[in-house]
């Protein structure tokens, strides 16, 4: 039967304190299968939540504080998870945040904010762990796109968050171009409405009604649903799938 299997495989998630979240998902999901998990976030509370949860369950898990937009931090952090674990093979880019704000009414501060998150953080994260991944020739990367950056404009995303999102997808490209060599894998998933506490509350029972009208599968996508295929194209099997971009939507966007 095919498994898949993270023994002795290092984690590096980031995002992944949220209650209800996606990274947390994945952690639990990585860890279940053997792998250690390294759970980053800048929320300290609920980092100590969700790896104390792993560990009841009898998995590896640890925690540092990282913000993604922070230079020094990332570096610094990276390396003390080297100096601890031997190495980082799958580094999960799942930090991101998102704000319904129409174009017209972006400020700079906003797009900002938007871009340095969900974007400059994939890039210092996939930068900084590439370095030892290269070493290893070993390493399966996976960012967090969305259908936002797909079909232009989400329910909740502004034109901020689909551009950093489609810019996140053209950067795992060209990555997994240069890293192919190297044993490295890059993907992107490209989740639909997955229900967590991103929308920051806007997401109402009546509002859920009306959003599963349009999803083909007829109900709104789960931690789970995202957090099984990034299992799967982060785990050795995957090793001829790079520069893809996976959507996980319920059919919602078909290209
Ligand atoms: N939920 C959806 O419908 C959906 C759809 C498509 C894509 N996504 C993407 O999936 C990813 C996870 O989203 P989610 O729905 O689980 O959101 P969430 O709000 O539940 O979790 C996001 C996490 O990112 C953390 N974070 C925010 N800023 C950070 C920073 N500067 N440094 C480090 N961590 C930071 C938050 O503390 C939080 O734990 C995001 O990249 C999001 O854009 C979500």
């Amino acid at each position: 039967m095919f498994k898949v299997n993270f023994d002795n495989r290092v984690a590096l998630i980031t995002g992944a304190a949220s209650e209800k979240g996606i990274g947390r998902e994945i952690a639990r999901q990585l860890a279940k299968r053997g792998a250690l998990v390294v759970l980053s976030d800048i929320n300290e509370e609920g980092l100590a939540v969700a790896v104390q949860e792993i560990q009841d369950l009898g998995g590896k898990a640890a925690s540092v504080i990282l913000n993604v937009t922070d230079r020094n931090q990332v570096n610094q952090q990276v390396a003390e998870i080297v100096k601890e674990y031997g190495k980082i093979d799958i580094l999960i880019n799942n930090a991101g945040v998102t704000r319904p704000t129409r174009v017209l009414d972006i400020e700079e501060k906003e797009w900002d904010f938007i871009f340095d998150i969900n974007m400059k953080g994939t890039f210092f994260l996939t930068q900084e762990v590439l370095r030892y991944m290269k070493e290893k020739n070993y390493g399966r990367i996976v960012n967090l796109g969305s259908v936002s950056g797909k079909r232009g404009g989400g329910i909740f995303g502004g034109s901020h968050y689909s551009a950093a999102k489609a810019a996140v997808t053209g950067f795992s490209k060209a990555v997994a171009r240069e890293m192919a060599p190297f044993g490295i894998t890059c993907n992107t998933v490209e989740p639909g409405l997955i229900g967590t506490e991103i929308t920051g509350g806007l997401l109402t029972e009546e509002k859920k009604e009306v959003l599963k009208n349009d999803i083909p599968v007829g109900r709104i996508g789960t931690v789970a649903d995202v957090a099984y295929t990034i299992a799967f194209l982060a785990s050795e099997n995957a090793s001829y799938i790079t520069g893809e971009e996976i959507d996980i939507n319920g059919g919602s966007h078909i290209d």
